[in-house]
């Protein structure tokens, strides 16, 4: 039986940061005890239909889970242990904003076996680390890595951001270089998304604030890469670089379109080939007794939408997509199924096909878009 992935959202956040779109609460921390109430509540009762399946990643993201109690973290993960079976060696991620820790409440993570840290740092420059909105400063970065350090997590990844209001390829680079120096297991690397909605977008649209131009992106982005590379670091996913052996599960089984369960609000859940997802309303989360109540049907994949969105996904990572992995999974050739986009593709120079895979060149990682294009 496959086994499955579990992502657990936890929603909220000191402050919002302005170029986020991502479902988060700013202050709402009277919430925290009983909406992890109803988590514990959609933990138990979506159990049941998972019985026999192995967990092989837990990934606790949000929002800013770093920032409630960590006995909220406990309980969760307690709950979690005793309603499914979680594989001995888990990988098993919380994600921590600068600042929102201190040495207990690390302790406390490590007590449950969270043996993974995602700090989102994406800057080391204060200035515009205060543009974006961010409640830290680089030295407040600092102590937090240091305490992550010395509690003892050897798994650590650390979030930069490129094409930010006044950041330059110099700028991104002295960021990059820092970081090196402090020699995290992984690093992941996202390119600014203008989402619509957010104060950077408001501000972008008055015109008050510039961003760098395309061109300038793909620079910092390529000028990134060469210097990651050169320190060690392996380019595996478009936007994830990490030491021999430190990528992450949790990533990776998205990408070879693995199942996972999504707790909490605005969480999603990829099972048996149907996308659902949870209301991103947060007292309608808390309040329904039963959440099947607040769980949509998103989509149904049928055996086509699930190939193409295979190769979406696929190719996002470095090595591409195994051909014979294809095969084993659909009993299809890709080459076949998918001749007339491939030969377009080859033609303009996106991808490159070799005996056992499919994969973006440099040009197809600069014009990734126009390739997902092809699959949709
Ligand atoms: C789910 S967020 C939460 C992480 C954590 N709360 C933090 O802010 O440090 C994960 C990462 O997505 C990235 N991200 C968020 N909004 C983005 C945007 N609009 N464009 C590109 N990357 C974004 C940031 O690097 C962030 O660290
Ligand atoms: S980037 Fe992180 S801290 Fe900032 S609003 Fe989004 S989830 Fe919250």
């Amino acid at each position: 039986m496959e086994k499955l992935g579990i992502y657990v959202h936890i929603p909220f956040c000191i402050k919002k940061c302005s170029y986020c779109d991502f479902i988060s609460y700013e202050q709402k921390y009277d919430m925290v005890k009983s909406y992890v109430q109803a988590l514990l509540e959609e933990i138990r009762q979506e159990a049941k239909k998972f019985k026999e399946n192995i967990i092989d990643t837990i990934y606790i993201g949000g929002g800013t889970p770093s920032s409630i109690d960590s006995k909220y973290i406990i309980e969760i993960l307690e709950e979690l242990y005793k309603n499914f079976k979680i594989q001995e060696d888990a990988e098993i991620t919380i994600e921590v904003n600068p600042g929102t820790v201190e040495k207990e409440k690390l302790q406390d993570y490590k007590k449950v076996k969270i043996n993974r840290i995602s700090i989102g740092l994406q800057s080391t420059n204060n200035e515009i680390l205060g543009q974006i909105g961010r409640i830290h400063n680089y030295e407040k970065f600092i102590e937090t890595y240091k305490l992550i350090r010395e509690v003892g997590f050897n798994n650590v990844n650390i979030d930069l951001m490129l094409a930010l209001p006044k950041q330059t390829v110099e700028i991104l680079e002295e960021s990059v270089k820092k970081v090196i120096d402090l020699q995290p297991e992984h690093i992941s690397l996202y390119s600014l998304i203008l989402e619509e909605g957010t104060g950077l977008y408001k501000k972008y649209n008055q015109g008050k604030i510039t961003l760098p131009e395309d061109d300038t992106e793909r620079k910092m982005y390529w000028n990134t890469k060469k210097i990651l590379e050169g320190a060690g670091y392996i380019h595996y996913e478009i936007s994830n670089f990490a030491k021999k052996g430190y990528f992450s599960k949790h990533n990776m089984n998205c990408w070879k379109q693995k199942q996972y369960i999504g707790f909490g609000v605005a969480a999603h859940s990829f099972i048996n080939n149907v996308r659902t997802s949870n209301t991103i309303k947060l007292e309608d989360y808390i309040k329904s007794k039963n959440k099947e109540e607040i769980k949509k049907i998103e989509e149904k994949l049928n055996e086509e939408d699930l190939m193409k969105e295979y190769m979406i996904l696929g190719l996002r990572k470095i090595e591409g997509v195994s051909i014979q992995e294809f095969k084993t999974k659909f009993i299809k050739n890709p080459l076949y199924e998918f001749r007339n986009e491939l030969n377009k593709l080859v033609e303009q120079g996106m991808i490159e096909i070799d005996t056992d895979s499919i994969k973006l060149t440099n040009k197809g990682l600069d014009f990734a878009n126009i390739v997902w294009e092809e699959f949709i």
